[in-house]
């Protein structure tokens, strides 16, 4: 096993020389998780430690997909923590549904189930013909399979429940077509959506929005880096508009989070004060 101390050059080492090279700024995330997943990368492309990832970074531009890949987690499913859905359409959207036009941010979009139970749910409160919902990821092969809307059957089935709990009135089934095992969500939801690659670590301020979600992405974060991530939330948001967060994520402890009023504590759906 490598000696703790030296791994923790060999990690510094490696995040200095993927930032260096492409930009990408990893040295602020959550220590654990991030070894973790560099180790297994590491092991699943043949190597004993992850200095030995560094000429790889450095010469071979087609694996920075696979680390980008390797250390983003992009563990989704479609209706996901229901209860900050039903918050959303519950608190956020009597406010939401007084402006002529909105625009809506979806950061760490990851596979797009997320876009597609928002859109969903806002067609039925009447607001999606209004909106432009921008979601934006740093996984390209993330992105790329969000613009596809195909997903398996089995999970986006057992979606069914969440739906109801996020305030869905209809049948899930009426928004999607199976072919086999495979289920494609109407293209109508996507023609509000526009997906781009935007860094939450690197990238600037993203518009005028009226409601940011950004559930499950801050809890791969340092404090630091969550700090900045928030104080991006707060600019890119109009006067009173809504940040949704996971349901373990906090800005608690984040000078920052000062800038936000709880609307609704146990769902993470914040107001800009
Ligand atoms: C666990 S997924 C969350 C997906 C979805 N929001 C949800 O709650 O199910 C985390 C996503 O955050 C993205 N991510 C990680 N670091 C990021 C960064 N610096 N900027 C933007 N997205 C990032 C990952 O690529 C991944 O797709």
């Amino acid at each position: 096993m490598t000696d703790p101390v030296i791994e923790g050059i060999e990690l510094e080492l490696l995040l200095q020389a993927l930032q260096q090279r492409y930009g990408y700024d990893f040295r602020q995330y959550a220590r654990a998780s991030l070894l973790r997943r560099l180790r297994a990368l590491a092991e699943s492309s043949g190597k004993l430690r992850l200095s030995e990832l560094i000429p790889l970074v450095l010469h071979e531009p087609a694996f920075l997909d696979q680390l980008i890949n390797g250390i983003s987690v992009s563990v989704t499913e479609p209706f996901r923590d229901p209860r900050t859905l039903r918050a959303i359409m519950d608190k956020a959207v009597p406010w939401l549904g007084s402006h002529p036009f909105l625009k809506i941010w979806i950061a760490g979009c990851s596979t797009g189930e997320e876009i597609y139970s928002l859109a969903i749910l806002l067609e039925e409160a009447g607001l999606l013909a209004r909106t432009q919902i921008y979601a934006t990821d740093i996984n390209t092969e993330s992105m790329r399979k969000a613009k596809t809307g195909v997903y398996n059957l089995e999970a986006v089935k057992n979606a069914e429940d969440n739906y109801r709990l996020a305030g869905g009135r209809k049948q899930l089934s009426d928004y999607y077509v199976a072919q086999y095992r495979r289920a494609k969500f109407a293209a109508r939801l996507f023609e509000r959506v526009v997906v781009s690659q935007h860094n939450l670590a690197t990238d600037a301020v993203f518009g005028a929005m009226q409601l940011i979600l950004c559930r499950n992405v801050l809890i791969y974060f340092n404090r630091e880096l969550q700090e900045r991530a928030v104080d991006l939330f707060a600019e890119s948001l109009v006067h009173r508009g809504y940040l949704a967060l996971g349901l373990r994520e906090s800005l608690r402890t984040l000078p920052t989070g000062l800038r936000f009023e709880e609307v609704d504590g146990a769902s993470k759906l914040f107001r800009l004060r």
